[in-house]
């Protein structure tokens, strides 16, 4: 066997969304979430920018997150094939309306509590480490409707509570914690990072970064708490992270690169360095924003940093100022970016660039100089299941394996990284268009856009090939 140049502990797995994969949308007294809102089709975008109509489903829409592919009800089944896999870890997230119902419930939801007791404990048994996200995507939308969301500073004691509620509960099964998922998609689908909804004529960038302010005042909280009561705990920030080119040397698009990618670090830069960056203070004079902080913000940040930096890798990106330039957009990417004409593109228009990892990571560690551990990563495409049940997906095994071997060769750079949990391992609900047609797992779910289907898992060609990967620590790829 060839060496490895992965670490000895690395943890190598895969990544879910509760609200991508549990269904029972509303079981074990389980309150409605945001995600719950968001039907598949043509409304979907606009709700995910804030445009809400109605605060329960509407008659007619389909709802894929309601169902998902009913990971609560087959766990197990799930996590056998994952320990047969050889995962180490499972990144899983907890629905906050599970916890709490309404989001600020007098008392804790037991049957909730105890979803995530089994769910741990099935992990555990098979020495599969949890690495768990506070929120990933779902607000209780109670809080919604009662509160504004995260524009409203009552989040951040809610959250808290949330937070030491769950810290309590699981101290003793579980070690790797993130606060937000993708902290930065506030800023790009409001609804989606925020629960934000905006009335007509709102300034949505200041009600954007003023609900940012709360979530790292509330991040910062959460990792104070977690470094209190669990002690050997780990807790980490997650930024969906992707390098910025610039589409030429021009020191103009330069430039421009280089604010796009702040626009993300400015999170990152306060949960890890503790501090608003002065390009950030400057951004918000340009733009006549004003930030409420109450007292003891800036020492509250300051005082509680990540312990290591949570990031998710798709695809880079590619800015310019050129009107003509900036006009070819690449389609389907959640992030602003203009093709790219050095790389190909997946089947929903995400550039494709192993490389980018490699940069990425290098500039998240030159930057932070904290571990990182690259929590999502993988192919969203179309798969087929042959009559005898079988899924080729070549080019998923083509995608990972060159992100993998960059990400090798990150670590021979120095960077320090200590896991890799691929997204979706078994295929789930699509964030970004509530999509089943959308795979990107090894296990293939027979289910298709419209929620029909047996729900039966299916070992794809991937399945085995990424069992080789854990077995050989990365040698093998
Ligand atoms: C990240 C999210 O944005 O990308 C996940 O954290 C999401 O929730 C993943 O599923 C892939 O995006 P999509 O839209 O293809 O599901």
């Amino acid at each position: 066997m060839s060496k490895s140049t992965f670490p000895e502990n690395f943890l190598w797995g895969g990544a879910i969304a509760a609200n991508q994969a549990e269904g029972a949308y509303l079981e074990g007294g389980k309150g409605l979430t945001t995600v719950d809102l968001l039907p598949t089709g043509p409304k979907r975008f606009e709700i995910m920018l804030g445009n809400l109509e109605s605060f329960t489903p509407i008659e007619g829409e389909f709802y894929p997150s309601h169902e998902a592919i009913d990971f609560y009800h087959r766990f197990k089944e799930d996590i056998a094939l994952f320990a047969d896999m050889g995962f180490k870890a499972l990144r899983v997230s907890i629905a906050w309306a599970r916890i709490f119902p309404n989001g600020n419930d007098e008392k804790p939801n037991e049957a909730g509590l105890k979803f995530y007791d089994d769910l741990f404990d099935e992990l555990l048994k098979h020495g599969i480490e949890p690495v768990v996200t506070i929120a990933h995507f779902d607000v209780p939308v109670h809080l919604v409707k009662e509160y504004g969301s995260w524009r409203n500073r009552e989040l951040v004691t809610f959250f808290e509570t949330y937070a030491k509620t769950i810290f309590k509960r699981y101290k003793n099964k579980v070690k790797y914690w993130m606060t937000f998922n993708e902290i930065n998609m506030l800023l790009h689908l409001p609804f989606v990072g925020a629960g934000l909804v905006f009335k007509e004529g709102e300034n949505k960038k200041q009600i954007q970064y003023q609900a940012a302010h709360h979530q790292l005042v509330a991040s910062a909280l959460a990792v104070k708490a977690c470094h209190e009561m669990i002690p050997d705990a780990k807790i980490g920030c997650m930024l969906a992270a992707g390098m910025t080119y610039p589409y030429t040397c021009h020191p103009d698009d330069v430039f421009d690169a280089m604010e796009r990618d702040r626009e993300s670090f400015f999170f990152i830069d306060v949960q890890s360095r503790g501090e608003y960056p002065g390009y950030a203070k400057r951004f918000f004079e340009d733009h006549g924003l004003t930030i409420e902080m109450e007292q003891g913000d800036e020492e509250l940040l300051k005082a509680n940093t990540v312990d290591y930096i949570g990031f998710s890798y798709y695809a880079s990106r590619a800015t310019s100022t050129d009107p003509e330039v900036l006009s070819k957009q690449t389609a389907g990417n959640v992030f602003a970016s203009v093709e790219n004409p050095y790389l190909e593109k997946s089947e929903w228009g995400w550039t494709i660039d192993p490389k980018g990892f490699r940069i990425t990571a290098n500039q998240l560690y030159d930057r932070y100089q904290k571990p990182l551990f690259v929590v999502e990563n993988g192919l969203g495409a179309v798969d087929e299941l042959s009559a005898t049940g079988e899924v080729d997906d070549e080019y998923r095994i083509d995608y990972l394996k060159k992100h993998i071997a960059e990400m090798g060769e990150a670590i021979k750079d120095g960077v320090e990284i200590i896991g890799y949990t691929s997204w979706g391992p078994i295929d789930i609900v699509s964030a970004s268009s509530g999509e089943m047609k959308k795979r990107y797992g090894y296990i293939y779910v027979d289910k298709d856009n419209n929620g029909n289907g047996t729900l039966k898992r299916y070992k794809k060609k991937s399945y085995d090939w990424y069992k080789k990967v854990i077995e050989s620590n990365g040698a093998e790829l």
